[in-house]
């Protein structure tokens, strides 16, 4: 099983797809684990690297993610097959904005184009059981959101602009009970609805 996992690892790093930290990775199983979670949203399959170590983290879990690169969402249904959890992941081909559905999730791992966050956020942040648990990755962006003094690419500034409105609005919105951990994978925030 674990070269399978370093099989997908050096295909991320070959074919330059962003896959989870290997911290953040180890953050939603414990989340998994300590929340008896078992229906997951993912938005934002990449090539399924995530999908498979969430499932793997219980065996109650069961997971819909979307991915809306043809090559990437093809990639993460072979790897998925390939460790036989075509049963347990259901993988998507799509934009996460056109996917619609009442179903109510215990997590939603909220991990596409950061640009688009703020409308995913408010898209899906319903689909949420009443106790269940938004993770959205990415919210220090490699540090430049803290310093965007260190990036002179105008659509990076745009970019981490956008970010910091999510972030900022997020962590001041009194409807929300919010844990920023920005050591963990590339800025990890929790979200629960009061
Ligand atoms: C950071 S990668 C996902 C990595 C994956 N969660 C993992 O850790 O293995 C983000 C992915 O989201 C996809 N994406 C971006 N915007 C999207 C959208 N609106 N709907 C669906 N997928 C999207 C991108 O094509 C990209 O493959």
């Amino acid at each position: 099983m674990d070269s399978g996992h370093s099989d997908i690892e050096k295909y991320a790093i070959e074919k330059n797809v962003p896959i989870m930290h290997k911290d953040g990775i180890l953050f939603l199983v414990n989340i998994i684990k300590k929340h008896h979670v078992k229906h997951i949203l993912e938005l934002g399959s990449g090539i399924g690297y995530s999908a498979i170590k969430m499932v793997e983290a219980s065996p109650d879990v069961m997971i819909t993610t979307i991915e809306k690169d043809p090559e990437r969402y093809v990639q993460a249904v072979k790897n998925i097959n390939a460790f036989h959890l075509d049963s347990r992941i259901t993988c998507l081909n799509m934009d996460a904005y056109d996917y619609q559905t009442e179903m109510k999730f215990d997590l939603i791992f909220l991990d596409a184009a950061k640009a688009q966050y703020q409308g995913l956020f408010d898209k899906f942040i319903n689909n949420l059981t009443s106790e269940g648990i938004m993770v959205v990755d990415n919210l220090i962006f490699h540090g430049l959101v803290d310093d965007p003094s260190r990036t002179h690419n105008r659509r990076t500034k745009d970019l981490i602009r956008k970010i910091k409105k999510f972030r900022d609005s997020l962590m001041n919105d009194p409807l929300y009970d919010v844990q920023f951990y920005p050591n963990i994978g590339d800025g990890v925030a929790l979200i629960k609805i009061h």
